[in-house]
Parts: structure tokens; sequence; C-alpha cells
């Protein structure tokens, strides 16, 4: 078993990396990465994931002038005039990724509990059931758990002295993603990890308190 302290310093010396060197990321190194991370906890242990690893140059550029052009496109409604500054920030900023040497597109898989399964076949007659039913979609089990599997990947990742960001901003360019990686109706694009060696050291965004966050109930 590793030390606490050492436990702690990886996971407070990780941070979120947007600048990457050319250097290519070693496919052994993203494999056993993965292999690590797929022992997260997951619903049902129907492990809800599929990890795509893209490291062709033209189709991490295609998915990124996918992302920028929805960027755009957001940005240049007048909706979005209101957000000034941050707006503009933002349309500099979300397709970074292009920078980078290997990216891993996460898919979802859809998995149904054996409650999902009573509460579907029960119907939209039963405003009970809809309710129910409308909390475990916000609480999305496969969604929970492929959150569970990028935080491990991100943590060995970084074990690894890679760099890598979760990026949750590509999704607004599912479709064009899901249709360059050839992705099958079955599977849902969710998330985008960029990985590479780093090229900046960026500051660590501070954490609440704990004492803001944690609340005890105790007898
Ligand atoms: C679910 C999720 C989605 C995220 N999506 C983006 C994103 O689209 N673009 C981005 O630049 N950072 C994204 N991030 C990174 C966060 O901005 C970052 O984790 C946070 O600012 C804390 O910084 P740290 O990771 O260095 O501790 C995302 C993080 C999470 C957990």
């Amino acid at each position: 078993m590793i030390k606490f302290e050492e436990l702690g310093e990886l996971i407070k010396t990780r941070r979120s990396i947007r600048k990457f060197q050319e250097k290519p990321v070693p496919e052994d190194l993203l494999l056993k990465a993965l292999e690590l991370a797929t022992w997260a906890p997951n619903g049902g242990n129907f492990q809800p994931w599929r990890f795509l690893i893209v490291t062709n140059k033209d189709l991490i550029n295609q998915m990124a002038d996918a992302v920028k052009a929805k960027t755009e496109l957001i940005a240049s409604w007048p909706e979005a005039a209101q957000f000034g500054e941050v707006v503009e920030r933002w349309r500099k900023a979300s397709d970074f990724f292009r920078g980078a040497p290997a990216c891993i597109a996460v898919l979802m898989g859809r998995y149904s509990s054996i409650a999902d399964q009573v509460l579907r076949a029960r119907g939209e007659n039963d405003p009970l059931a809809r309710e129910i039913r409308s909390y475990r979609q916000l609480g999305n089990s496969s969604l929970q758990s492929v959150a569970a599997a990028i935080t491990y990947l991100l943590l060995i990742l970084h074990y690894f002295g890679l760099g890598a960001i979760w990026m949750a901003g590509p999704q607004q360019a599912k479709k064009e993603i899901e249709q360059l990686l050839c992705v099958t109706p079955e599977w849902d694009f969710v998330d985008l990890i960029p990985v590479g060696y780093t090229a900046e050291t960026p500051k660590t965004p501070p954490r609440k308190a704990i004492t803001e966050v944690v609340q005890f109930f105790r007898p």
C-alpha cells in the first residue's frame, strides 16, 4: 500500500494541462493507464465505456475544427453578448486540444439497472414512476461510471508524468465527432481527454475549505 502522503501528493499535484509538447505519447503508456482506469467502480459492473485513442493529427484537427465551428456559432448568437469577456476567452480557447499529440474520446454506453427497467415498463402514465425516473436520469448511472474511470485515468496519466485534461466542452460537436470517429448509435461521445507531455506549469486552483463542503449528521 502506498503512503497516505504519497497518495495526497499524486492527487494534489495533478493539474489540468492545456499546452503540450509535440513529443508523441507512447501507446503502451496510454493502454496501461486505461487498463488500470477500467478498475473504477461502475454501475452494475456494466463498464459502460469505450475509449478511442486518436493520435492521427488530421483527425484531431478535424475534431478541433468542429468544436471551434460550434463555439463560433454559439458566440455569434445575440444572447452571447451579455457574457462579454468570458465568451471572448472561451471563443479563443475551446479548440486548444488541437495541440495535443493524443486525444482520448470517451464513449458512454446505456446501462439500465433493474429499477430503470421496471420504471420504463411502468410507462409514462404513473406520475410517481415518472418522477423517480427523472431523478435517475439526472444522476445518470452510466455517466457517473464514466466519470469515475476518467478520474482514475487522469491520476494514472499524472503518475506516468503525462499531462491531460478532462473536457466536456467538445460535446457541443457530438454529432460531428461521432461521425469522424465512426461511433455506432448505441454509444454516446461524452468527453475528450487530450494527453501529452506538458508544456506549462499551471497555478493550483484553490479548493473550498472542507468545512464548507462537508456536513455531519451525528447521533
Ligand atoms: C466534468 C469536467 C469537465 C471539464 N471540461 C472542461 C472543458 O471543456 N474545458 C476546459 O478547459 N477544462 C475543462 N475541465 C477542467 C476544469 O476546468 C478543471 O478541472 C478545474 O478548473 C480544476 O483545475 P485542476 O484540474 O487543475 O485541479 C473540466 C473538468 C471536469 C471535471
